[in-house]
């Protein structure tokens, strides 16, 4: 199998880019992780990075310029798909249509519930019966391009913020690695 190149944007913790990148040493699994671009430079994920040997870019802002030299990194190391995982910055329409490849996020809900941010809370807030993690292509509205898949589990009267954060990535870290593949088998 011939594995495509990807390149995950992170903002902080980077738990999702640690499970893709184990998942990625698989055989058949489509994608290896050929680069890291992070808004965050003291992000947890960076070091991650350093340490398996991922050359990283910062990601200042969504100014022309500023894309311009992420888009370049990416084109010179071929890549075919870019993951956000936990990236909390909007890219841009130019950066959206200059890549002009597949671009996927994940998201900590069941979309079209609860895009944008403070979702455990919102969660919580509106006594949700289920919630869970969606993946999906990124378009040029915030959380809103078509949805690859989705997970859920059932809420206990017992959660919180904490527990749903806990339960929701411990699902993540599993989801995402599985939306690529279905975006591969395509
Ligand atoms: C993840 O739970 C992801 O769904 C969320 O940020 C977290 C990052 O965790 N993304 C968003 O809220 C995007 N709107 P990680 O850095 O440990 O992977």
């Amino acid at each position: 199998m011939v594995k495509k190149n990807a390149c995950i944007f992170i903002s902080g913790e980077g738990s999702n880019f640690k499970a893709l990148y184990k998942y990625s040493k698989e055989k058949n699994f489509p994608v290896n992780i050929k680069l890291l671009v992070t808004s965050n430079i003291r992000a947890k994920g960076v070091i991650f990075a350093k340490k398996v040997g991922i050359p990283y870019l910062v990601y200042k802002n969504n100014k022309l310029s500023d894309e311009f030299k992420i888009l370049n990194k990416i084109k010179q190391h071929k890549i075919s798909i870019i993951c956000l995982a936990g990236f909390m910055r909007i890219l841009s329409s130019n950066f959206i249509n200059v890549f002009g490849k597949k671009i996927i996020n994940i998201h900590p809900s069941l979309l079209p519930k609860f895009k944008g941010l403070n979702t455990y809370q919102r969660i919580l807030q509106n006594k949700e019966k289920k919630t869970g993690c969606t993946v999906h292509f990124v378009s040029k509205k915030l959380d809103g391009g078509k949805i690859i898949l989705k997970k859920f589990f059932y809420i206990k009267g017992s959660d919180n913020k904490k527990t749903l954060k806990i339960k929701t990535q411990k699902l993540e870290h599993t989801s995402y690695s599985q939306a690529i593949i279905q975006v591969f088998n395509k």
